[in-house]
């Protein structure tokens, strides 16, 4: 077994990542969607859980992240917490849980928090959200906040193409990150844009910024599971680096035991009773 890298074993809260940002520390950041894998995340030292709504693709299959549904995040997010003991969980409001108005964004806030037993949620937008980002704040329901490409919202996008790039939309984001901390979100993810916009959020403000696709700069780091695991088929964009090959693993796992099942040769007289 390959030793996990040393942390300090205290559970991680908003205010111990905010210190980690003082103090220059990077924080690490990975989905998990399940009880099993969480656990092993929790004990190599992640930072922060997300529970994202990529479920929709990693473990349900869909193109997009739209169709996940509240009951199912929350499903995803109780066997994730479950799991945890040390990392920072974060759950994130699947789309049509929060876009509608405020009212409903904080019931299903609250359901949230009430049945994963998670420590924060997460939603993407900026101004157009700022109402319920507003009254979940105020149930004291901490904030994550995610801007750049947001998925929930490709089909208005209508690409996955790195964002922000023109100055217009650049100048929005700054705004939009300056106004969720000023709003009190404890946390940013900034996903698919350029390396040098990320640089200045991320010293533009106090609250620590987590980047996917966002380049060096940022306080700290997010991937999806699947794909940093080498689970995921068919995804290699730029910015992902592969730390295991498990796609091979698995298949060369399962079609071992095909063989000794077609052959006779599992189980062998030990694994018996
Ligand atoms: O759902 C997700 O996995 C995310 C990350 C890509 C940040 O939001």
């Amino acid at each position: 077994m390959s030793a996990a890298v040393q942390v300090d074993a205290r559970k991680v809260t908003t205010r111990r990542l905010l210190e980690m940002k003082q103090r220059g520390e990077k924080i690490a950041m990975l989905t998990a969607y399940d009880y099993s894998m969480a656990k092993l995340i929790d004990q190599a030292g992640m930072d922060i859980i997300l529970v994202g709504d990529s479920a929709s693709n990693t473990m349900a299959g869909n193109v997009t992240t739209l169709p996940i549904t509240l009951d199912q995040m929350i499903y995803h997010g109780k066997s994730v917490a479950r799991a945890v003991s040390r990392s920072l969980v974060v759950v994130d409001m699947p789309f049509g849980s929060y876009q509608g108005n405020s009212k409903e964004a904080l019931a299903s806030a609250i359901r949230i928090m009430k049945e994963t037993h998670a420590d924060a949620v997460k939603m993407e937008g900026g101004r157009e959200i700022h109402e319920s980002i507003e009254r979940i704040l105020c149930a004291g329901i901490p904030i994550m906040g995610h801007l750049g490409l947001t998925p929930q919202s490709i089909n208005k996008f209508g690409t996955y193409a790195v964002r922000a790039r023109e100055e217009a939309e650049a100048r929005k984001l700054k705004e939009d990150a300056k106004m969720l901390q000023d709003l009190g979100c404890f946390g940013l993810v900034l996903e698919k844009i350029p390396a040098a916009l990320a640089k200045e959020v991320t010293e533009s403000l106090e609250i620590p910024v987590i980047g996917i696709g966002a380049g060096p700069h940022t306080d700290g780091q997010v991937l999806v599971m699947h794909d940093m695991l080498g689970i995921t088929q068919n995804f290699s964009p730029r910015y992902l680096r592969r730390y295991a090959d498990l796609q091979s693993t698995i298949i060369d796992a399962c079609s071992h035991y095909v063989e000794d099942v077609k052959a006779s040769d599992f189980p062998n007289d030990k694994e018996q009773y």
